[in-house]
């Protein structure tokens, strides 16, 4: 695969490049002026990268391999819901100040929340997949040749493994602003990555620290969109801000579950429901899940529809030392002898 052949050259960039003259522009002047219009940080890495893209353009007819992206969890978020993530979290994300998308992927949630929040001054994104990294860049200065007045924050996008990104130094660097954790991470299981002899995960695959044949067999197994959820959780819950993510409907009952050892600084856990057929072809539950750092630790997440106008449902979650599915019901119920028939095992 070429790694710029998921660009889209739309109009504007195509009459961009022919204004800048970019075969023959030099690099660090080139990259200066992606900034300036772009807000991209070393838009090109080094000199390779720009030679090899100037080959590319005068070259197209490259030929694409088709790799399997499937140790990549790879389920890109359509711009449609994308747009409806960012309204629908935007009163309660109040002017957040940095946007962190940690596996940006094609860079459409990304480019939902920097149009959407115009507080926003930094943005980071990390993604595995160069292909991506390319196409999300090109996405973003044909954003501002077409809205060159809108807010442009300083924009760097990291071509790294989530798991190798420093969290804690990130997190370390901007514990006085205000962040917007927003993405969809990665929708694979470690028996998935073992079975593909994939080594995408994480050093610490025991992360729920299950004892010895627990950890051997099926309860070792999770998703590393959860792994990668409470990570980002447990680095960023001192911070101001809130994170919105898409992820699998049993990702969100486990973090709810782990809440009880967790005891995360968390609240207004939120689990919006939407159809993840028809949104990503996948046979698998999802919702966008929400929480608000910084907080004293609650320990239920209340199930709304991602569409404002159906109305709310219900809580799951943790009521003395019972987790359980419905706790509007369970409350009406508890008062009855023996087990209730709503806890959740
Ligand atoms: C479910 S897709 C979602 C992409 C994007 N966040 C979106 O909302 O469309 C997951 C993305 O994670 C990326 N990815 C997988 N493993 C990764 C890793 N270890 N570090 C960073 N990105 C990774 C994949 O390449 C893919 O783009």
């Amino acid at each position: 695969m070429n790694q710029f052949s998921q660009i889209i050259l739309t109009e504007d960039l195509n009459q961009f490049l022919i204004k800048i003259e970019v075969k023959y522009i030099a690099f660090a002047q080139l990259n200066e002026l992606l900034f300036e219009t772009s807000g991209v940080v070393s838009f090109f890495n080094d000199v390779v990268d720009f030679e090899d893209f100037k080959e590319y353009l005068s070259n197209q007819n490259v030929k694409i391999d088709t790799i399997s992206r499937t140790e990549f969890g790879d389920f890109q978020t359509n711009t449609d819901l994308s747009d409806k993530v960012v309204r629908r979290i935007s009163s309660q994300a109040q002017n957040p100040t940095i946007l962190f998308e940690p596996t940006f992927g094609e860079g459409n949630l990304l480019l939902a929340g920097l149009q959407e929040f115009n507080s926003i001054e930094k943005v980071i994104g990390v993604e595995i997949y160069k292909p991506y990294i390319w196409k999300t860049k090109f996405k973003i200065l044909a954003y501002y040749l077409q809205n060159p007045s809108k807010n442009k924050p300083s924009i760097t996008l990291y071509h790294e493994s989530i798991f190798d990104f420093d969290l804690n130094n990130l997190a370390r660097n901007t514990i006085n602003d205000k962040i917007l954790i927003i993405g969809n991470p990665p929708w694979v299981t470690n028996a998935q990555l073992t079975t593909l002899e994939s080594d995408n995960l994480p050093r610490k695959s025991n992360f729920k620290n299950n004892a010895g044949l627990d950890a051997m067999t099926g309860k070792g197994n999770f998703d590393i969109g959860e792994y990668i959820t409470q990570n980002l959780i447990r680095n960023f819950q001192n911070h101001q801000g809130c994170m919105a993510f898409l992820v699998k409907n049993i990702v969100i009952k486990n973090i709810t579950f782990d809440q009880k050892r967790n005891n995360f600084l968390i609240k207004n856990l939120q689990k919006y429901h939407f159809d993840a057929k028809k949104e990503f072809n996948a046979s698998v539950e999802a919702s966008l899940f929400f929480c608000e750092f910084n907080s004293n630790s609650e320990y239920f997440c209340k199930e709304v529809n991602l569409d404002a106008n159906k109305p709310f449902e219900n809580t799951f979650g943790w009521i003395n030392n019972k987790f359980v599915a419905i706790m509007e019901d369970y409350e009406i119920y508890a008062n009855i002898d023996g087990i209730c028939p709503f806890e959740w095992r």
